[in-house]
């Protein structure tokens, strides 16, 4: 359940396993095309990716070691610092906590409004702990019929070096796995037929494995040439894939990690050329040694 919140209604703001035959290989040290150079590109799109922020209404709530609301503030105030502004945020889903109660989403309210204020774009695909309806009632300004899918809400953003997917997997009522659903595919496919120019990004939050549709989902993938890249959340691991020459790119998490601080919780900085992306990691924790880390993949097809 993607949705966008625009830079220009602040006011209104503030009211409101892959399936048996698909294989996903994971190559992390040979997907790193270290033959392109992504800063040398006169034109290059800037965004900030973000998963799994996990926000409750507390903002006091420790969940494994983890605040996710100070987490969600300090990352926002190290992005708010940025010289180059992000042209937008993309957050793959799990934005609340657990079951997406109204105080949570009355929290996020308050937590996204600064980007709003510096006037930068945020785009969600809620997750398995999103409830939409109780987002709706928070953020006032989305109506699941502005969506040109039934009951689900879809986004194309589309950007001088690529067109970016938001992607509903949401699955209610309560299902952990993920659900596209037929419109959602049938959509997907005549919208990326009708952008066959640039290349293709797709976002949503659940993993490839966990979508109970994936094989029809990749059927619509696979043929389009243009997707070069799918990003996601849900596992709270960052790492990363390559299917048909598709790059799968499992964006961290900010709320917290399931593995006692092996897996980086912060953001990602991106760059995206018209021949691949460069990733930067940003930690929270400073003195990691992947602080700064950067991977450029090369668009593969
Ligand atoms: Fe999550």
């Amino acid at each position: 359940m993607p949705i966008t919140f625009s830079p220009i209604k602040r006011r209104q703001f503030l009211a409101g396993s892959f399936a048996a035959g698909l294989s996903a290989v994971f190559f992390p040290k040979n997907i790193f095309a270290h033959n392109i150079d992504i800063k040398q590109t006169n034109s290059t799109d800037h965004w900030v990716f973000l998963s799994d922020t996990h926000v409750p209404s507390d903002p006091e709530k420790i969940l494994r070691g983890q605040n996710p609301n100070k987490n969600y503030i300090t990352v926002r105030d190290e992005i708010l610092k940025l010289t180059d502004k992000p042209k937008g945020i993309i957050v793959t889903g799990d934005f609340a906590l657990d079951i997406g109660t109204p105080e949570d989403y009355k929290q996020l309210v308050s937590l996204t409004a600064p980007y709003i204020d510096a006037g930068i774009s945020v785009h969600v695909a809620l997750g398995n702990h999103d409830r939409l309806n109780n987002f709706l009632d928070a953020f006032t300004q989305f109506k699941k019929e502005k969506s040109p899918v039934f009951n689900k809400y879809v986004t194309i953003l589309e950007t001088p070096n690529c067109n970016l997917f938001i992607l509903d997997s949401l699955f209610e009522p309560e299902h952990v796995s993920g659900y596209l659903g037929y419109l959602q595919r049938q959509w997907l496919a005549k919208e990326l037929d009708a952008r066959k120019e640039k290349p293709a990004l797709l976002f949503a939050h659940h993993n490839p494995g966990d979508i109970v549709d994936n094989q029809h989902f990749w059927y619509v993938v696979k043929p389009r040439k243009q997707v070069k890249a799918f990003f996601y959340g849900h596992t709270h691991v960052y790492q990363q894939s390559i299917l048909d020459n598709v790059h799968l790119i499992n964006l961290p998490a900010l709320g917290y990690d399931f593995q006692n601080g092996k897996q980086p919780i912060g953001w990602i900085d991106s760059r995206i050329a018209d021949n691949g992306i460069e990733l930067t990691l940003h930690p929270i924790d400073k003195t990691r040694s992947d602080n700064g880390e950067v991977k450029q993949f090369k668009w593969l097809r």
